[in-house]
């Protein structure tokens, strides 16, 4: 019996990763840079055995169905083939976040199956390499290898495509992330789905591929500056056009619903007060309010105005992988 288990927090993107160049390996169109979570993560366990006569996946203790395991399966395919283990698998996770609903539990999902698996078939990956391994689950799960600001190198192929920390001198402590939950139920669209109609059909694409480059290469200047305005205005202006380009798609579809431009305008609110805040937002309808730690109380009581108490969760700058 071969057993792995670890633990992955989520992350956040300020620069979106929107649009695969290669949907097989998980290449991305354009680099994307996040920032990692303390609030929310998975636990995973994997044990591979010689007991097991098929893959089986466990969610918060409940079987999965036959679709949702054979996601996990072709994970476990690609592990069994580097360790040449021809050894059934079961899996157990454990969500401490809502699923599928744009919050990011794909991050945190197969960034934890990756590195149980690495401890279970004993693969001694580098960083970078369990990095490599975990995009090919979900391409956001390869920032979540890493702490704090970390940016996914797109690169051509499945050797120069990972992530890797971006320096900042430990700013990402005096920042936090105020969480909106709007809907915390499954989405309609997966990001999956939703990026690759966009590509295929969207005229506003080539607009998010011409100036997502520069983006990137502003947020890592005000990064190195500590300069929140312009990392805050950047992100939010990015993730503005990210929504844009599914406007555009062919059948059109959009994450948003009326509370995600009500927090929208609330923020917009508390800028014009003087509060220096910014949103960005996912493949869901929630929320994320980018601020200054020493703000954040502060925040999170305006927002009362608009919003329950318990829809509104504070997360700081999260640590990388653990095992377990
Ligand atoms: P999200 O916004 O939550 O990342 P996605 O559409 O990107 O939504 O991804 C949802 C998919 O992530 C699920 O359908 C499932 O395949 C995968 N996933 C989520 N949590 C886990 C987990 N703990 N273990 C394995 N896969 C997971
Ligand atoms: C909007 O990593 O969830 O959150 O690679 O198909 O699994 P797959 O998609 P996923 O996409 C995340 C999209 C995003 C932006 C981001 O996290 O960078
Ligand atoms: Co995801």
């Amino acid at each position: 019996m071969l057993k792995g288990s670890a633990r992955a927090h989520t992350n956040i993107a300020l620069i979106k990763y929107w649009g695969k160049a290669n949907e097989e390996l998980i290449i991305p169109m354009n680099n994307s840079l996040s920032l990692t979570l303390d609030a929310f993560y998975t636990e995973t366990t994997v044990i591979f055995s010689e007991d097991l006569t098929a893959d089986t996946f466990y969610l918060d203790d409940s079987l999965q169905d036959e679709k949702s395991t054979e996601k996990v399966s072709r994970f476990l395919d690609l592990v069994r083939k580097m360790a040449t283990c021809p050894l059934f698998a079961e899996v157990k996770s454990y969500n401490h976040v809502p699923y599928a609903a744009g919050l990011a539990s794909s991050s945190s999902g197969l960034a934890a199956l990756a590195a149980a698996c690495n401890q279970a078939l004993q693969l001694d990956l580098s960083d970078r390499d369990l990095s490599r391994l975990a995009r090919r689950g979900s391409g956001s799960a390869c920032r979540s290898i890493f702490p704090g600001f970390v940016e996914w190198q797109k690169g051509n192929s499945d050797e120069t495509s990972f992530a890797e920390v971006v320096p900042s001198n430990g700013w990402e402590n005096e920042l936090a992330m105020l969480f909106i939950l709007i809907n915390d139920q499954e989405k309609d669209v997966s990001s999956r789905d939703g990026m690759r109609r966009t590509v295929e059909t969207s005229a506003f694409y080539e607009g998010w591929l011409q100036t997502t480059p520069q983006d990137l290469a502003s947020a890592k200047i005000a990064i190195h500056a500590q300069d929140f305005n312009k990392l805050g205005s950047i992100a939010e202006n990015n993730a503005l056009k990210m929504h844009g380009t599914t406007l555009a798609a062919v059948p059109p579809f959009t994450y948003w619903s009326p509370d995600s431009l009500k927090a929208m305008q609330a923020v917009r609110k508390m800028r014009a007060a003087g509060i220096p805040c910014y949103f960005t937002m996912d493949a869901g309808p929630n929320v994320k309010v980018l601020c200054l730690k020493k703000d954040a109380e502060k925040i999170k009581a305006k927002l009362r105005d608009y919003f329950a108490t318990d829809q509104l969760v504070t997360a700081f700058s999260g640590p990388g992988i653990t095992y377990l």
